[in-house]
């Protein structure tokens, strides 16, 4: 993938995010005029970099081209909403379904069912209609929903132990970590 190719390539990609990351400020703004208990502390965004995409896909056995990422690509663009509490996310995600022009294309979630190493998140892949000269496109936009609880695990255990991929000598510790955090967090929401 030559660097002209992944600029031309990741335009409609930012056109989406951009089109996603004016919802979500909408809602925040609104939130806060609104309500004392606002449910977003705040909001992180990127573009995949053209080498996070090679090494993806190389990863995943795929070609590297222009037309695999399109094909098996669904977080080139993506959004972390970092929120307070548990209930905030699932509040922020059922105002996002609302939106009938944005699809659905995958969702999983993380805090009913976290991962086996303790990492606790809510993803949501949002195809997002982007109107160009020739018509129109949906492109996929991740929005990973978390607590500040899990940021900071999650933070801490990407830069301890996950793209790493061998054996982690912390990973006893982040189980611990995950279930400590949750417990604390529950325990605040309880003083609301
Ligand atoms: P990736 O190939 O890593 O993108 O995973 P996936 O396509 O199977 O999707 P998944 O929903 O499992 O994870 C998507 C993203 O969530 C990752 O790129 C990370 O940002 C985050 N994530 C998922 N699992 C973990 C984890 O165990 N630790 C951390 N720190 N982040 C994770
Ligand atoms: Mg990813």
């Amino acid at each position: 993938m030559t660097e002209e190719e992944y600029l031309c390539f990741v335009q409609p990609y930012e056109d989406a995010l951009k089109n996603i990351l004016v919802r979500v400020d909408v809602l925040n703004q609104d939130y806060r005029r609104k309500y004392q208990n606002y449910p977003i502390h705040h909001i992180q965004h990127r573009l995949k970099q053209k080498e996070s995409i090679e090494k993806k896909l190389q990863i995943n056995g795929y070609e590297i081209s222009t037309d695999s990422s399109r094909d098996y690509l669904t977080d080139i663009a993506g959004i972390r909403i970092i929120c307070y509490f548990v209930r905030d996310i699932y509040a922020v995600v059922s105002l996002l379904k609302k939106q009938n022009d944005i699809v659905i294309i995958k969702e999983s979630d993380y805090i009913r069912e976290p991962k086996a190493n303790g990492y606790r998140s809510y993803h949501i892949v949002f195809g997002v209609p982007v109107y160009h000269t020739d018509g129109m496109e949906y492109y996929p936009v991740e929005i990973q929903l978390r607590t500040m609880s899990m940021d900071l695990w999650a933070s801490m255990e990407h830069r301890i132990c996950y793209k790493g991929k061998k054996e982690c000598e912390a990973e006893d510790a982040f189980k611990d970590y995950a279930s400590d955090l949750k417990a604390m967090e529950e325990e605040m929401e309880e003083f609301l």
